[in-house]
């Protein structure tokens, strides 16, 4: 268990490294496996509709929140740790002229600045692996929901314990430091208070995520070696170690992603 030093440069750390260009040249603006497509099947699972007030929490640079708003009609709330990623996604949604207008926050998932029953469903898409304290983080979407309201988590998942080159804080932003099975992720959320659980595998969707994010990692070394990238604090040797870990680790059946929805308490 790490402490709360380590806890908020955990925060800090994955926030900077989800706004860095080199993560947008590999990611773009989605920053989790299964891309828009995979949101949305999310969203048809919970039952989104244009009465919903929606919360995306750790919403990255608001994409999938705005595609939520854009398919289902929904009011979408964003919010997430890192502040260029929320000046991203409000110049995302000024630019899409949507109403109602998606809004964006900065903001802790284990702190929500929300006042209790805000919301009629919480979304999070590849964070809640990231968050420290997900029993706090898990607590506060609950307290958030309206009562019977939805809960939709998708995840990195990790069974059994990872080797100790893997215990990083580089492995630990890029998801799989802090990632659990998802039975662990389902004991957490129903200590919550949350219940009616359904799991869904996507593992698919994260091999695809893996090998692009390979194939363009050369991309990024050849920039780099053209002094055409400055990849800053970030070691390219070290995140290209990471990528074939995990395509490792999937096939092994280690990693996995997946699905997870639940409801609040009526
Ligand atoms: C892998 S990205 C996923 C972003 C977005 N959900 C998506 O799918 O595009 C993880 C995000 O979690 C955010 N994050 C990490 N810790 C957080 C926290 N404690 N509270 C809110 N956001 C956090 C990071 O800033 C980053 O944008």
């Amino acid at each position: 268990m790490i402490d709360k030093v380590g806890d908020r440069e955990i925060k800090l750390c994955c926030a900077t490294f989800y706004e860095s260009d080199v993560v947008r040249m590999l990611l773009g603006d989605v920053l989790h496996p299964g891309e828009l497509a995979l949101t949305e099947h999310l969203g048809r699972v919970m039952g989104l509709g244009p009465d919903d007030r929606v919360l995306d929490v750790a919403c990255g640079r608001g994409a999938p929140a705005m595609h939520l708003a854009e398919r289902f009609g929904c009011h979408v709330t964003g919010l997430d740790y890192g502040a260029e990623n929320v000046v991203a996604a409000q110049a995302l949604a000024a630019g899409r002229g949507l109403a109602p207008l998606p809004t964006f926050r900065q903001g802790d998932a284990e702190l929500l600045p929300f006042d209790d029953a805000t919301f009629d469903a919480v979304i999070s898409e590849c964070s809640f692996c990231t968050f420290p304290d997900k029993s706090t983080a898990a607590a506060e979407m609950a307290r958030v929901l309206r009562p019977g309201g939805r809960l939709g988590l998708a995840d990195i998942t990790v069974s059994g314990t990872l080797p100790e080159d893997l215990q990083t804080l580089l492995s630990w932003v890029a998801c799989v430091a802090g990632a659990a099975t998802a039975e662990e992720y389902v004991a957490i959320l129903r200590g919550a208070g949350f219940v009616d659980f359904t799991v869904e595998g996507h593992t698919k969707a994260l091999v695809e995520l893996v090998n692009n994010v390979r194939r363009k990692l050369l991309g990024v070394e050849l920039a780099v070696g053209l002094g055409k990238l400055d990849l800053g604090d970030l070691d390219l040797s070290e995140g290209k170690r990471l990528a074939r870990r995990a395509a490792d680790l999937i096939e092994s059946g280690v990693v996995g992603y997946t699905l997870v929805t639940a409801k609040s308490r009526s």
